[in-house]
């Protein structure tokens, strides 16, 4: 599957989840390729401290800029799973690996200002569409609260705010705010090898729910 983790927002989490659902996948066994076609090489650096470090598994990752449509095409024949990690607004990069991806996970917080970057996605997905008529998009929910005073309140203005997108369906699994997110990052793991069981819990729900059941 060739799935995009992408948004018209930085800062939503699109690389936290990108390089977490990478390790995820080549833990379950899966051949997996992390394509970094941010110019901001956030996954590059991070792979970067991956190797030096020797964990296992060790990630296959391939930076590719400007037009990544066939490059996507060709990782897709190789790998079981080919995730791209993408800039934060409306690139080349977002658009052109759209026509050949099968999915879009758009990674966004409840706040408005996150939120309303969805209208834009809903439009190139419409136009990709052209291209790409099996294309999906899911907004997935990042960054949500924990604190249990708000956190069914919040949840339920996310699921509302989606609604009014028709083309974008809403994934299930919410990763919720956790320091684990922001430490793993920096050494090159993923949260599945930290001692955060909550963190780990809601990358293997997110995997699920878009990759099927674990091996
Ligand atoms: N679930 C989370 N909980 C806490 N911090 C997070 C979470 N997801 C991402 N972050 C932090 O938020 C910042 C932006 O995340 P990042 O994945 O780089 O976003 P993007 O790639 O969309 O710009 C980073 O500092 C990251 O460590
Ligand atoms: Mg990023």
């Amino acid at each position: 599957m060739i799935v995009i983790i992408g948004s018209n927002k930085g800062g939503a989490g699109k690389t936290t989840t990108a390089t977490n659902i990478a390790v995820a996948l080549a833990k379950r066994g899966y051949d997996v390729c992390l394509v970094d076609a941010d110019p901001q090489r956030s996954a590059c650096r991070w792979h970067a401290e991956r190797e030096a470090a020797g964990l296992e598994p060790s990630i296959t990752l391939i930076e590719k800029r400007d037009n990544i449509a066939s490059a996507l095409k060709t990782l897709g024949e190789k790998f079981d799973h080919v995730i791209v990690d993408v800039a934060g607004r409306n690139s080349r990069e977002l658009i052109t690996g759209a026509t050949a991806a099968d999915l879009i996970i758009a990674p966004h917080q409840c706040s408005q200002l996150d939120l309303d970057t969805l209208a834009e996605l809903q439009d190139q997905l419409v136009r990709v569409r052209d291209l790409n008529p099996d294309l999906k998009a899911a907004a997935y929910h990042t960054m949500a609260s924990t604190n249990p005073a708000v956190r069914e309140t919040e949840r339920q203005e996310f699921l509302t705010f989606i609604s009014d997108f028709q083309e974008v369906s809403v994934i299930e699994a919410v990763g919720f705010y956790r320091k684990a997110y922001r430490d793993v990052m920096a050494t090159g793991h993923s949260v599945m090898e930290s001692d955060n069981l909550q963190a780990s819990a809601e990358i293997e729900a997110l995997c699920n729910e878009v990759f099927g059941d674990g091996r």
